[in-house]
């Protein structure tokens, strides 16, 4: 069984970006500004917007936090989105999800520009992504199809069975595995809360992503002989022995699962860091295609 190291990826792709900006740097180009738009408390999204905060400083970007309060109103939250799309100096940005049940997702995401959608959420995007034309990818399924890339994972004519159907990660990892380039060429089988027999879908997977958000559902009985596992979960159990009262456990049953497996994603340390990487990625181009 073969780790696939997020972390260790991640680091390597930041490494690249970080020399990309100081080459900017030198020659007077613009540097690539992020802003993260976080509404309300959600510990678990502060935690994430903090990590992609600190990560663009790690790598050389301008990065900016706009903390709103739970209780803005959508019309107000629309306000900040086009300022943040006339504002020259912001190259992308994102709103992170979930936002407050008063405040429409959907309009909020249409709101944001496509060329400065560094989460490629906006239906312009998703649009361009399943016709393979160029856009914002997603984050989270760009960092996956890259740690495939990066380990040298065939792909071609596999059987990849992806677990949920959300619009973030499993639907568009869906038609990124079947796109007729590597990584891709799959046949892929999309499996989402009314499947049938998903056990016997999933044993027949060369490719398995597991994309449901529930703690150690793949469990060993699910998968077969030298499968790659990708996992996406990130579910916050609570524990005794962290300090933050908390640990993260993905989608898969890693202690029976791995065992099975010729590649496997650990949680934490495995897409979670690519995910962040992407995103950066994703601002890097916008910040190209904006400025140069
Ligand atoms: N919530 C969970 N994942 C994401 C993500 O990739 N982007 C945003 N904006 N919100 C999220």
């Amino acid at each position: 069984m073969i780790l696939l190291d997020g972390k260790k990826t991640a680091e390597q792709i930041q490494g690249e970006i970080a020399q990309v900006v100081q080459q900017r740097k030198s020659s007077g180009k613009k540097i690539p500004h992020l802003a993260a738009v976080l509404v309300g408390d959600n510990p678990a999204s502060k935690t994430y917007v903090t990590s992609k905060v600190k990560t663009c400083e790690k790598v050389g970007f301008n990065s900016s936090l706009v903390q709103l309060a739970s209780d803005i109103t959508q019309s107000e939250l629309i306000d900040q989105v086009i300022r943040l799309n006339s504002n020259p100096d912001i190259d992308g940005y994102i709103v992170q999800l979930p936002l407050p049940k008063h405040i429409s997702e959907r309009k909020i995401i249409e709101a944001i520009h496509p060329s400065k959608d560094v989460d490629g959420f906006h239906p312009v995007n998703v649009g361009k992504m399943a016709l393979n034309l160029p856009g914002f990818i997603s984050a989270t399924p760009f960092g996956i199809l890259q740690l495939i890339k990066r380990y040298k994972i065939p792909t071609e004519g596999k059987h990849c069975v992806v677990i949920g159907r959300s619009n973030i990660v499993g639907s568009p990892m869906s038609i990124l595995m079947a796109r007729n380039e590597y990584p891709g060429n799959c046949t892929v089988t999309l499996c989402h809360s009314r499947s049938k027999n998903l056990p016997e879908i999933t044993r027949s997977a060369d490719i398995l992503i597991a994309a449901i958000g529930k703690t150690d559902f793949v469990t060993a009985d699910m998968v077969k002989e030298g499968v790659v596992v990708i996992d996406v979960g990130i579910n916050r159990v609570s524990s005794t022995e962290t300090k933050s009262g908390y640990k993260l456990k993905g989608d898969v049953k890693f202690d029976e699962v791995s065992g099975k497996c010729a590649y496997i994603t650990p949680v934490p340390g495995g897409v979670g860091p690519m995910t962040i990487t992407a995103l950066l990625q994703n601002t890097l181009l916008a910040t190209e295609q904006l400025h140069d």
